[in-house]
């Protein structure tokens, strides 16, 4: 894993209590999951039996269960029930790797090093948005470029050339007028890269703006996609 410091896995809106979804951070394949409780988990995505993946298996409570052989995992990682040996005290060793998690600004993040500093996340506004999550076909650093030279479309009127400032070194923030976003960018890895889009602030426009950021982000990824260079198109 060569990623270090807090990376975006997913929009909070997107993994719903009781649900699980597959990641992939620089090359490296995660589960992420949400218990009943509302609490957001990434762990490694591989079960240790067989090692299915974790993604495909079912959240029952404050546990994921294994979908091949049921094997059950506490929110610590640790295996605590195994069907086919209902009466065994499964041994502390049948555990999965599990990462530092934390939801901020409507996104999870997860920290792949050992004693990652919560605090190293900030909190950039009080309400956060949902947009969209991206997938893109380009390297972080194109998506950084063409952020630079974008413009954000406006609860009237046309868009205007957004001025970026970065809140961590995978995140980013865009103002133009009245719209303000946050787009933190995942490294899947072979040139391929996570966008996860929030709209910033609580606003009588934040409806408004909704429609026309989806249309904003697919025009970003449209214009990534196809062209070398990475200017983006102006959206009106
Ligand atoms: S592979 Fe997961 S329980 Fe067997």
């Amino acid at each position: 894993m060569t990623e270090h410091g807090w990376i975006p896995v997913a929009l909070s809106a997107s993994i719903e209590a009781g649900t699980s979804a597959g990641a992939v951070i620089d090359g490296a394949e995660v589960v992420v999951w949400r218990d009943n409780k509302n609490a957001a988990h990434v762990w490694e995505d591989r079960c240790p039996h067989r090692g299915m993946r974790m993604s495909f298996g079912f959240v029952r409570g404050d546990h994921i269960a294994c979908l091949y052989h049921g094997w059950a995992y506490d929110t610590a990682g640790q295996c605590q029930y195994i069907p086919a040996h209902p009466d065994l005290e499964v041994p502390k060793t049948i555990k999965i790797p599990t990462y530092s998690t934390v939801e901020k600004n409507g996104i999870i993040w997860t920290a792949l090093a050992e004693g990652a500093d919560i605090a190293g996340v900030p909190d950039v506004a009080a309400d956060a948005t949902p947009v969209r999550s991206l997938y893109v076909d380009c390297t972080p650093a194109t998506a950084f470029a063409a952020l630079k030279t974008t413009s954000l479309p406006q609860p009237s009127g046309p868009a205007i050339p957004a001025a970026l400032d970065a809140v961590l070194h995978n995140c980013w923030r865009l103002t133009a007028g009245n719209t303000e976003v946050l787009i933190a960018c995942q490294s899947i890895g072979n040139n391929r890269t996570g966008l996860h889009i929030v709209l910033l602030g609580a606003t009588a426009h934040t409806a408004a703006l909704r429609a026309p950021l989806a249309r904003w982000a697919e025009q970003l990824r449209h214009a990534l996609e196809n062209s070398a260079t990475p200017a983006m198109a102006e959206v009106a």
